[in-house]
């Protein structure tokens, strides 16, 4: 590709092809990594965008792409792999790339082929470990399982065939109090339904524990977790099941943004798999969750939302590299309050800046009351084409802290806390940036607590703009 990179949009090397695979150790680092880090950190991420017969259209369809950053001694090595998945081997043999969440630009005289059934089989989302298994994980029933040392491309994991649906998410929630995994599946047919099923143990064998019909499907990316209750925000970006099985159309292309339907809270009890409210608000979508907890006769569900629906747009590769300002109408910090004794709603906005890819201190946090949320954001002087800084938000008191750099793209952070933490934000937060000044990504580490830089680790190549991933110790 030749897309010419103006000074403005030094953000748009994020969105170029990553070909080649290495392993290093040592990286050099500027300032400290602490002694006590240590473990690693997976990434996945789209990093390749074309192929000789064609280039993909949206962001989330780049081939998967893993990398790990290994921390020992306050020294990082970093090593990375594509998956070796159906479509991958196909678009290198043969320059083949098949529609799949989006579309493909044809190159000139390539003409498009029959329907690929491995299409959706590109897990470029996020990374599951379950029963020791690491898996990188897409939007469909199978994972694609992987060698956590070498990020060699094991076998395609079916979970035992124990799955009855065609959606199948990427943002497992870890139940830690009783030591279960739970995930969110969508069935499609004359009757459809929300599923969820449990991963007893952690083991990777999931069995179904609740089901609810709904005629038109919503879009679902991630689901929220309290103590209690699994919940279902149904956002009214639908799908008529029938059309989603038989159109041939990509899949986000089947979805419809119908926004005089409300947005539901549907409530689920982990006890019973029964629902046990559904609450309407007005329309939003969001992708992810940044927490969920019970307080007395109260839900509180925090997520990054926004009021329309265009990520189908919006985040498709030409749109991307040509936006300079941002978005218009970005997904920011929304708590919503589910009475349970009203039956009703109520939303404030925490903070007004652009908020996504959240993060906390997910360990001892989840699900509970907590204080601290992390996220990429945009500065709000100088807002870009893609996420500029990183803030932490407290929830209690509103205060904002911000690290920032001119010309640095930061992804999805992490949250690992310190061995012998005592309060909530004690530990660091591990972020991949993008330093568009000299197209080249770094490993960040800041002190979550106070938010200054701590250390970072360079690369000699950048790192596309990825999606999702984990800390193992
Ligand atoms: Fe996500």
């Amino acid at each position: 590709m030749t897309t010419e990179i103006k000074p403005q949009n030094i953000f748009q090397a994020g969105f170029t092809s990553l070909n080649h695979e290495t392993s290093l150790e040592n990286l050099p680092v500027i300032g400290a990594i602490p002694e006590w880090l240590a473990g690693s950190l997976y990434r996945n991420g789209p990093a390749k965008f074309e192929a000789a017969g064609g280039e993909y259209k949206h962001w989330f369809d780049g081939f998967a792409m893993l990398h790990r950053f290994s921390f020992n001694n306050s020294q990082v090595s970093y090593r990375n792999r594509f998956l070796l998945t159906p479509v991958y081997r196909e678009a290198l043999e043969t320059g083949r790339l098949s529609p799949a969440f989006s579309g493909v630009k044809l190159a000139p005289g390539v003409e498009a082929g029959p329907p690929n059934k491995n299409a959706y089989f590109n897990p470029d989302v996020n990374i599951m470990v379950a029963g020791g298994r690491y898996l990188a994980l897409t939007e469909i029933p199978v994972a694609l399982e992987f060698g956590s040392e070498e990020l060699n491309t094991l076998n395609a994991f079916n979970y035992d065939g124990l799955l009855d649906c065609q959606v199948f998410g990427a943002h497992p929630h870890y139940d830690f109090n009783e030591k279960r995994i739970y995930n969110l599946g969508v069935k499609f047919g004359r009757q459809s339904y929300y599923q969820f099923y449990a991963f007893d143990a952690g083991r990777a064998r999931p069995r179904k524990v609740a089901e609810v019909p709904v005629a038109e499907p919503a879009y679902l990316h991630s689901f929220a977790m309290t103590e209690n209750y699994l919940i279902i925000v149904e956002f009214p970006l639908v799908v008529n099941p029938v059309d989603l099985l038989t159109s041939g159309k990509p899949f986000i292309e089947n979805y419809r943004w119908e926004p005089q339907r409300a947005t539901n809270f549907i409530v689920v009890s982990k006890a019973t798999g029964q629902v046990v409210n559904n609450y309407q608000a007005e329309a939003f979508f969001a992708f992810h969750q940044v927490n969920a907890f019970e307080k007395g006769s109260e839900i509180i569900v925090d997520l990054p939302a926004t009021g329309q629906f265009t990520a189908d747009q919006s985040l498709l590769l030409d749109n991307l590299k040509a936006q300079t300002t941002g978005n218009p109408d970005p997904a920011r910090f929304r708590r919503y309050r589910l009475s349970m004794q009203q039956n009703q709603t109520e939303f404030e906005i925490l903070n007004p800046l652009l908020a996504e890819m959240p993060a906390i201190n997910y360990r001892h946090y989840n699900a509970r009351e907590y204080r601290y949320a992390y996220a990429v954001s945009n500065n709000r002087s100088q807002p870009e084409g893609f996420e500029n800084q990183l803030i932490k938000l407290d929830v209690y008191s509103r205060e904002l802290r911000i690290w920032r750099e001119a010309g640095c793209y930061p992804g999805e952070p992490v949250f690992v806390a310190s061995p012998q933490s005592v309060s909530e934000d004690d530990g660091v937060l591990l972020t991949v940036i993008l330093d568009g000044k000299s197209g080249k990504s770094f490993l960040l580490v800041l002190d979550a607590a106070t938010f200054e830089e701590l250390g970072r680790a360079y690369l000699p190549h950048h790192i596309p703009f990825g999606l999702h991933g984990i800390f193992t110790a």
